[in-house]
């Protein structure tokens, strides 16, 4: 069984990027709820486990707590700020609640005697964010890290296995947090290693052949990085045995719909059933201008011709979907507010007749199965592909979508995008777009006055598209893209720059 470090969530706002840099040390690692039990933890081949911070105190009333088994487990644990004040708590250490919060970047100094900080600087410099604090560590433990308001930086017993730091060791700041968790997987966990995207390729294809076996699968390829990624895996797996169905509705960006054709049709040579079904969805959409309205629209239709497609192949054993790691995370907090409906086109069909789902990328965080694409030798144009919205184009023309709108915006797009990658901006601004407002304005264009269409320019940077700022382009890229637009694409004579951030906006317009 696959060597897995378990994160459990204590409802920390780092716990996927602990879990991501522990991959990013080639070991695979799994985020469970706080309070997962011993049994369910030993049905991983679990070498190691590591409490996440949170914003809860140990000493409130129904403060999180994980099951006291674990600490005899024998399992190597490794806690985190409130981790590690449970770990210190439950043990017959003492917490306190410190008169000032420590925050931000804090002289450090490590005993480099404990196995968590050996080969580190001695004096260092990690990342706090903290009010209570382990006052004195339990019985048999010894402090390994102080800083100047922090008796107890860290604390620790080789003999357990048991290990507790203050600080975020899996934040950038902490000088030598990467180290800190190298050795936490090494030194103390003994991992092997080897979860890199090469060996995963190889590993997924060997299962899903075996679990396939000449069985027919069939996949909903939108064209964007996930779907496309299961495609050529399921590919190298079963070849001809995998039908993919694309379903262009005809609001996708200019071309886009062309590429899909060419990579997968004809480079790849798969199996590829390509649905122009347009005409469709623009008539579904006539006169509809509110937003949610347009999403399930658009929502419903796709199953829809999916369905009708997929009717025509008969029955097949596996469907397959190109979920990843984030949408099955068991999290230790509650849901936030849903603020848009994303529901990602293409969910589950009701008429598809097929035995059992297929998730082949279903552990992998968005960055592996980028690796993994590339890893696989896919272009770089599909690898990298920015994120679109499964209602694509819909959402990006205020008010009712026709046919004209999408052409206008179409081409607006493409200009900003061409010239983005010319400015070598592309891999900088995580998503970029053209939108179509609902705005016209006055104008004038050589003599004659023009009463037409505003173009709003849309480009963020982002992480995980959960926040994000707008892009500081520089001015002369705006200018030629505006001058480009202006001058190109007919029926628009106005181009603004969106300056909001997220929140309090949100990246797409609708
Ligand atoms: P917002 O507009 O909510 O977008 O800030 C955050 C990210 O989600 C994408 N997005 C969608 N993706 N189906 C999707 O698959 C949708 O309906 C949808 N709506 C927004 C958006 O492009 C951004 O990356």
């Amino acid at each position: 069984m696959r060597e897995t470090v378990l994160v459990l969530d204590f409802g920390g706002q780092y716990n996927q990027l602990i879990a991501r840099r522990v991959r990013d040390l080639a070991v695979y690692a799994e985020i469970l709820p706080f309070d997962a039990p011993l049994e369910r933890i030993r049905e991983y081949n679990t070498i190691g486990i590591i409490f996440t911070g949170g914003p809860s105190s140990v000493t409130d009333d129904g403060a999180p707590m994980c099951d006291a088994r674990l600490f005899d487990a024998g399992i190597p644990i490794l806690g985190i700020c409130y981790g590690s004040q449970l770990m210190g708590s439950v043990l017959g250490g003492s917490v306190k609640r410190a008169n000032r919060r420590e925050y931000g970047k804090t002289d450090i100094r490590y005993d480099t005697g404990c196995p968590l900080f050996e080969g580190l600087d001695e004096n260092s410099v990690c990342w706090m964010s903290h009010t209570y604090y382990v006052d004195t560590p339990p019985e048999g433990f010894k402090i390994s890290a102080v800083t100047d308001s922090c008796d107890v930086a860290a604390f620790y017993s080789i003999e357990k296995g048991l290990y507790g730091v203050q600080f975020h060791p899996e934040v950038v700041h902490t000088k030598f947090g990467n180290e800190i968790l190298k050795n936490f997987l090494y030194n103390v966990c003994h991992a092997r290693g080897g979860w890199t995207m090469e060996n995963y390729a190889e590993t997924a294809v060997a299962a899903i052949i075996n679990r396939v076996g000449d069985g027919r699968v069939l996949l909903g390829l939108s064209g964007g990085v996930d779907s496309s990624v299961a495609a050529v895996l399921l590919d190298k797996a079963i070849g001809g045995n995998l039908t993919c169905i694309f379903v262009d509705h005809g609001l996708l960006r200019l071309d886009e719909a062309k590429q899909v054709e060419d990579v997968f049709s004809k480079a790849y040579d798969m199996k590829l059933i390509c649905v122009d079904a347009s005409e469709r969805f623009i008539s579904k959409l006539k006169g509809v201008n509110e937003p949610e309205k347009k999403r399930k629209i658009i929502g419903e239709e796709f199953i829809r011709v999916f369905e009708e497609e997929a009717g025509k192949l008969g029955k097949v054993d596996y469907l397959a979907q190109g979920t990843i790691y984030p949408d099955v995370i068991e999290s230790g907090k509650g849901h936030a507010a849903v603020i848009k409906s994303h529901h990602n086109v293409g969910g589950l069909p009701d008429h598809v007749d097929f035995e059992e789902i297929i998730e082949p990328l279903r552990d992998l965080f968005k960055d592996e199965v980028r690796a993994l694409g590339e890893a696989m030798g896919m272009p770089r144009h599909i690898v990298w592909r920015q994120p679109f919205p499964g209602p694509g184009l819909a959402i990006r023309i205020i008010g009712d979508v026709t046919r004209g709108k999408v052409d206008i915006l179409q081409q607006a797009d493409a200009i900003f995008r061409d010239e983005i990658a010319a400015a070598n901006l592309d891999r900088e601004i995580w998503q970029y777009f053209a939108v179509l407002t609902d705005s016209r304005s006055v104008g004038v264009m050589g003599d004659e006055r023009t009463y037409d269409h505003t173009v709003a320019l849309r480009a963020v940077t982002s992480v995980d598209g959960m926040t994000a700022d707008w892009a500081r382009i520089p001015y002369d890229v705006l200018e030629k893209v505006s001058s480009r637009i202006i001058n190109e694409v007919r029926n628009v004579n106005r181009v603004v720059y969106d300056i909001t951030s997220k929140p309090p906006a949100t990246i797409e317009w609708e």
